[in-house]
């Protein structure tokens, strides 16, 4: 199988799936694994990360998106919020939407990333006039800054090894 990473990834949790992905795919040939590329590639299936940026993926790689057609595509990333299923739906599906229907989706994965600690700063700073609204974002953010671990690794591993051997 011939195959392509892309990924965005501001702080390097998605970039950490990226990683995880090839080292399962290492008998495999990979023809790209990086950044969004303007480069030709020619794979029997592209794994495509992102980072969860405002409920949807980041700009450049909604763009990048919009012009893929008759592509397999797995789709893969990271959210600061997690915990719940429905939430990373919808996260997939609005990114979903910048995908033309010539392509074929075969599979996706999601899993909670770390934030910077600036932002906890921040929430602990509001929390003081408001710890109704942030308290709680205040427990997600230290929620959130174990992952992705190595429970999050074993069930891409798990989803992976669904995939059908040659695409
Ligand atoms: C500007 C900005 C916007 C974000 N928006 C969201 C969001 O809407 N929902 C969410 O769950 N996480 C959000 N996050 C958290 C990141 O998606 C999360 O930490 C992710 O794992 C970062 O991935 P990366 O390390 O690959 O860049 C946001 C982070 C930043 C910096």
């Amino acid at each position: 199988m011939k195959y392509a990473i892309i990924y965005s990834s501001q702080t390097g949790n998605t970039a950490l799936l990226a990683h995880h992905i090839q080292c399962y795919f290492k008998n495999d040939e990979c023809v790209y694994y990086g950044p969004i590329t303007n480069e030709c590639i020619k794979a029997d299936i592209i794994f495509i990360g992102f980072w969860t940026d405002k409920g949807t993926c980041d700009g450049p790689l909604s763009e990048f998106l919009k012009m893929l057609q008759s592509e397999k595509i797995f789709l893969f990333g990271t959210a600061g919020f997690g915990g719940s299923p429905q939430y990373f739906q919808t996260i997939i599906n609005n990114i979903k939407s910048f995908i033309n229907p010539s392509n074929q989706i075969v599979g996706t994965y999601m899993c909670q990333g770390k934030m910077p600690m600036s932002i906890r700063e921040r929430y602990v700073q509001l929390a003081i006039e408001n710890p109704h609204k942030f308290l709680p974002l205040i427990e997600n953010f230290d929620e959130a800054f174990s992952h992705p671990d190595s429970n999050d690794f074993q069930k891409l591993t798990d989803i992976l090894s669904t995939l059908p051997n040659h695409m």
